[in-house]
């Protein structure tokens, strides 16, 4: 079919039968997106304005400044990078490790899998320590595995999204420390719900998205990285393989030059300076404990409902619940009548735990007493409606 003709085709199906963009409203409790805060999509609606404009090049100083508080940090390379958490976490991959460089992975779910998976893409040597999904790592199993490995990278998932565990990372920096190796951590589900200190941990670089903790659409990436990560990139031997994620070309612009490397996506920039501003605004410590308190109403309220939770309460995931689906229950069947007929969005389990879990997500604006309260409600009332037996007890 000649150009003309192709054209002719697809106008003759007539296309203005097509009404104004239409999305149905939802509330989002799987594990992300998670529902933006009306401040942020008011921010987001703004006419966009020129990306090297000087009102502009303020609010990106802004975006940084409120980011570093929200890391804890007070590294001079921390940005929100274009693309989603796996932008971010492709960079960490693509300007660290160099062809053969040694990269130990610690994986106890499916992101730790994608991290394998992307640093094998760049020709790293990749050694991994495996934990079942649901467990965490233990000190001396990172101690023991960093010290005989020797590797030049250390990764970890902080918040593991496909089994609800949380991996507490203290202490594991002295060892990367010790051992000439950087700590590079995965707080995609982690930033601006839980306590995450990338200073006093000691943690060299991390990354995130805007989409969970932030109260923001998909579509930016938080990185952070510090000196040590710095003089690592700048006694690289070779360019660095991807140029849109090359850190010393980002730098140009995110650092001191604001130097023009891509047209950055400004209204997500408008959006994540308001959903971090809300962030400082309530303060740090309290957005900690709103999500730790609403965390443990949902888990009481469900077991007390019969239910089973997937981790033991010692390295559960307050941003994320893994609830085993009952034997005798269409797990999919409920899912889908919460979004139906609740607008509501659960997850179904990731991997391996596909059909066994539901993922329960309280992040950001989300995270608050009446959606707990919601929720408990309809596992009250309508989850016997899926029991594949008479009987209605779990
Ligand atoms: C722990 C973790 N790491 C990485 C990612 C990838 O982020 P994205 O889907 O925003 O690219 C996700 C996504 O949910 C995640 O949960």
């Amino acid at each position: 079919m000649t150009e003309a003709k192709l054209i002719r085709a697809l106008n003759n199906e007539n296309l203005s039968h097509f009404s104004k963009t239409y999305v149905p409203s939802r509330l989002l409790l799987g594990p992300g997106p998670s529902n933006a805060h009306p401040d942020v999509l008011s921010a987001l609606s703004l006419n966009p304005i020129g990306h090297l404009d000087e009102a502009y090049i303020s609010l990106m100083s802004d975006v940084q400044k409120l980011l570093r508080y929200t890391w804890q940090c007070n590294n001079r390379l921390t940005l929100p990078m274009s693309g989603t958490g796996s932008a971010a976490m492709e960079a960490s991959i693509a300007n660290f490790i160099e062809e053969g460089e040694n990269i130990l992975i610690a994986k106890k779910g499916y992101f730790g899998d994608r991290l394998v998976d992307m640093a094998t893409r760049y020709k790293a040597q990749v050694s991994v320590i495996e934990k079942p999904w649901g467990e965490a790592f233990t000190y001396e199993e990172i101690e023991y595995e960093i010290e005989t490995k020797k590797p030049a990278i250390f990764a970890i998932v902080h918040a593991e999204t496909s089994s609800g565990v949380l991996q507490p990372l203290e202490g594991i920096g002295d060892i990367c420390r010790k051992n000439n190796c950087l700590f590079l951590v995965d707080a995609v589900t982690s930033l601006g719900a839980l306590e995450l200190l990338i200073d006093e941990w000691k943690i060299d670089l991390a990354y995130s998205c805007s989409q969970k903790g932030l109260s923001c659409p998909p579509g930016l990436s938080p990185f952070t990285m510090n000196k040590r990560a710095e003089e690592k990139l700048s006694s690289r031997k070779t360019k660095v393989p991807n140029w849109y994620l090359d850190l010393s070309l980002l730098n140009k612009y995110w650092g001191s030059d604001r130097v023009y490397h891509h047209t950055a996506p400004v209204n997500m920039n408008f959006a994540i300076r308001e959903g971090l501003r809300i962030i400082a605004n309530e303060g740090l410590e309290n957005v900690w404990n709103r999500h730790n308190t609403n965390a443990k109403k949902l888990w009481n309220g469900l077991e007390s409902l019969g239910m089973e939770l997937h981790v033991s309460e010692d390295y559960r995931l307050p941003t994320l619940t893994t609830v085993k689906i009952p034997p005798a229950v269409d797990g999919d069947g409920f899912r889908n009548h919460l979004l139906r007929n609740f607008g509501i969005e659960i997850g179904n389990g990731l991997g391996e735990l596909s059909g066994k879990v539901w993922r329960v997500g309280l992040m950001g604006f989300n995270s608050c007493e009446e959606n707990v309260d919601r929720l408990l409600n309809l596992f009250d009332t309508e989850l016997k409606k899926f029991s594949i037996f008479e009987s209605s007890t779990f």
